[in-house]
């Protein structure tokens, strides 16, 4: 037992997202989304920067997302399953294409609605509270196609008729939402995050900060909605977070550290705050970047802020100003990091940090005073099965325990957190590698990074330690 207190009604659980779960691309009218056109090799990275533009997926190559875990299909036993380890929650997403094929369809896609009625009435039979995202690297691939991605303002509305349309079918049954996932993610990933493909000449930075601009009025516009729609519904952000050190205390390093920081925070300071922050106007200004705004952008940012501030954590980084010290690169959630001396790091190069979860979260409580939602935390790791089909994951409950423990630590420090959903509590497909062999989750899934397996679902040595961890409130982590 611990010392650890967490409040009544924690919203204890997991996330997973429809493109890397779902499976069944293109069952139930559903479009082509542009993660469905992200093939495994190295060809995916290149793409989901934004630097190759292939809209249409080519024979011969493999596409997880198509097949995914076929939760689509199987998602009465995984939710039993969910239930069975005593979830209070479980963070999913909707496949935008499942509800407009194409985006900017006139009217929605009833047989994607009744999809995820499905879905949240089968949660809510368990008393599992849905946390809904409304676009988790989902963007129809007409919208691309035709409009350019998020660079074109039209998507802004073709965004708020999806969310108008989500939210008022599901007002009984969803109580919480999130807009965009990661949505920093698009400086770093413009493909992935924003369906952005850049060509030769084109101005990079230019383009990602209008189609920046143009998420946080389509986020603005989902949050003042959500409030009309449901006044008791709670709408959130999502900022692929993680502390960012200075390599030295040279204050050289510790001022790109800070800089490093804000490109993150730009995002969530609009969202939570409800404007641009002063640093940003002298980047904008400095790389001659022009926003294109509507006259009535800024009153919206303004008056349509969020209720929580959600976020991922999976590791810190680490910056430095000196070119040699810069060669030692690691992975890590997409964000170039060096490596840390002080820490050790996952079988991907992700730098393991447990502390660094209190010290984001302090960091996050301290700028917005709003409740904070762990929406994501894990550990990719390769898992053996024994002999007799068990999984004994000690170092997935290792990792998972200390970064409670963190959490733990961050509420002692005042910190308001109101949930923590695991990413993922069942084996999906790797949103950065396409792998099936990157597993995070408590159950395993018989699949292999060919799609070859028989998709049977195993409980893992830490599905029995997450249901005690439920069960008592994250008193009990032994
Ligand atoms: C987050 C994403 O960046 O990290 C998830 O929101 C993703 O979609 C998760 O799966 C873990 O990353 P990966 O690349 O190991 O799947």
């Amino acid at each position: 037992m611990n010392r650890y207190k967490f409040p009544e009604n924690f919203l204890w659980g997991g996330a997973i997202a429809a493109n890397q779960s779902e499976g069944a691309y293109l069952e139930g009218g559903k479009g082509l989304t542009h993660v469905d056109l992200l093939p495994t090799g190295k060809k995916r990275w290149e793409i989901s920067l934004g630097n190759i533009d292939q809209l249409t997926p080519v024979e011969g190559e493999f596409y997880p997302s198509h097949t995914g875990i076929n939760f689509y299909h199987h998602y009465k036993e995984d939710i039993k399953l969910f239930a069975e380890m005593g979830f209070k929650t479980l963070r999913l997403s909707i496949a935008w294409a499942r509800i407009f094929p194409n985006g900017d369809d006139a009217t929605p896609n009833e047989a994607g609605l009744q999809y995820y009625d499905a879905i949240f009435d089968e949660l809510i039979k368990y008393g599992i509270e849905p946390v809904v995202t409304m676009t988790h690297f989902d963007i129809p691939v007409n919208l691309i196609e035709k409009y350019g991605s998020w660079r074109n303002r039209r998507l802004v509305y073709l965004f708020e008729n999806y969310a108008k349309t989500i939210l008022e079918r599901y007002k009984e049954k969803v109580k919480y939402w999130v807009t965009f996932n990661e949505i920093n993610m698009l400086l770093h990933l413009p493909f992935i995050g924003g369906g952005l493909v850049l060509q030769e000449g084109d101005n990079k930075t230019q383009i990602k900060y209008q189609a920046a601009h143009h998420q946080l009025v389509a986020s603005a516009l989902a949050v003042k909605a959500c409030h009309e729609i449901n006044p008791k519904a709670k709408i959130g952000c999502m900022l692929a977070a993680g502390t960012t050190y200075p390599y030295t205390c040279n204050p050289d390093d510790m001022f790109n550290a800070m800089e490093k920081d804000r490109e993150n925070f730009f995002f969530i300071d609009v969202q939570s705050r409800g404007s641009y922050p002063s640093y940003a106007t002298r980047f904008l200004k400095e790389n001659e970047i022009q926003i294109a705004m509507e006259p009535t952008d800024e009153e919206l940012l303004k008056n349509n802020t969020v209720d929580f501030i959600g976020f991922s954590y999976y590791a810190s980084r680490t910056t430095s100003t000196d070119p040699e010290i810069l060669k030692n690169t690691t992975s890590g959630n997409v964000f170039g990091s060096i490596e840390n001396p002080y820490l050790k790091k996952s079988e991907w190069g992700w730098t393991i940090d447990p502390l660094g979860l209190r010290i984001t979260a302090n960091q996050l409580y301290d700028r917005y005073q709003k409740p904070l939602f762990v929406v994501e935390n894990g550990l990719g790791a390769v898992d053996k099965l024994t002999a007799e089909g068990e999984i004994h994951d000690d170092y997935r409950i290792d990792y998972i325990k200390r970064h409670i423990e963190a959490m733990g630590e961050a509420i002692e420090d005042g910190v308001q957190i109101i949930g923590y959903t695991s990413w993922a509590p069942i084996d999906i497909i790797s949103a950065s590698t396409g792998e099936m062999k990157k597993r995070y989750g408590y159950i395993y899934v018989d699949k292999d990074n060919e799609g070859n397996g028989t998709l049977k679902r195993l409980r893992k040595k830490s599905f029995y330690w997450y249901k005690k961890v439920i069960q008592s409130n994250g008193e009990n982590l032994d």
